[in-house]
């Protein structure tokens, strides 16, 4: 099912929970794990952050914090994972707060398995639910404050066409699944183009303004890290 943090049902939890916010949420943290970080946490709230993130070795945190696609004062680095490099973060905790994405991940913590997707790692995901097979799946999408993104829609909608693909669904197994058969849709118009995408996008476009061009270029790459940020204990994700 893909759903959209605040129409995720109450009461409820998934088997399996996938948090998607392509730009950039999402795309930096599998970044952050594959370039050899130790894990990362996550918060929406920034005193929270400042709080927990003290009680950790100083030599052994970062700290990144996002509001509005700029980074917040005083943190050392924002939401670009462009930035998460192995020399900067091989071994360290980055304790991250951006707008949405880190909210979608708080949103279904719950469930018994949490995972962080973007276009970056798809196939990753793809091949954990190919072997793990849970029986219900919600991908959720972060948008932007509650309202609907193409960019985190088209990624749903890649996941769930490979996984047709690969487990060789029909197209009938769908019927009825009206949010996953628009979100291929989507995705599979703009799969060659998913830059094109970002373009349209608002959240794309919002970036722009911000002089982000190469974080969306690199949030646009598909399958290039082999890497699975799961979590190990609400809040704390780290590399399958
Ligand atoms: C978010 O969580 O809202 C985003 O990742 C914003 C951003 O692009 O930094």
């Amino acid at each position: 099912v893909y759903h959209t943090p605040e129409l995720t049902p109450n009461g409820q939890v998934p088997d399996c929970a996938i948090a998607v916010d392509v730009l950039r949420a999402t795309s930096t943290m599998a970044t952050v794990l594959a370039a050899g970080g130790e894990a990362v946490q996550v918060f929406s709230d920034l005193d929270q952050l400042m709080e927990v993130s003290e009680q950790w070795p100083a030599q052994k945190r970062l700290r990144a914090g996002e509001r509005g696609g700029a980074k917040v004062a005083g943190f050392e680095l924002g939401n670009s994972p462009l930035d998460c490099t192995p020399e900067l973060v091989e071994g360290r905790r980055l304790f991250i707060s951006t707008t949405n994405g880190t909210r979608a991940l708080q949103r279904v913590q719950d469930s018994p398995a949490v995972l962080a997707a973007a276009f970056i790692n798809r196939a990753a995901v793809v091949q954990y639910l190919l072997e793990k097979q849970p029986e219900t799946v919600w991908i959720v999408g972060s948008g932007w404050e509650g309202s609907f993104s193409l960019e985190d829609t088209a990624c749903a909608g890649a996941i769930a066409h490979s996984l047709v693909e690969k487990s060789q669904l029909s197209q009938d197994d769908l019927a009825g699944n009206d949010e996953v058969i628009s979100a291929i849709a989507l995705y599979s118009q703009w799969q060659d183009n998913l830059l094109g995408l970002f373009h349209q996008a608002s959240h794309g476009k919002r970036l722009l303004r911000l002089e982000c061009h190469e974080d969306l270029k690199y949030c646009a790459s598909t399958d290039i890290l082999d890497i699975l940020p799961i979590q190990r204990e609400p809040g704390v994700l780290k590399s399958q």
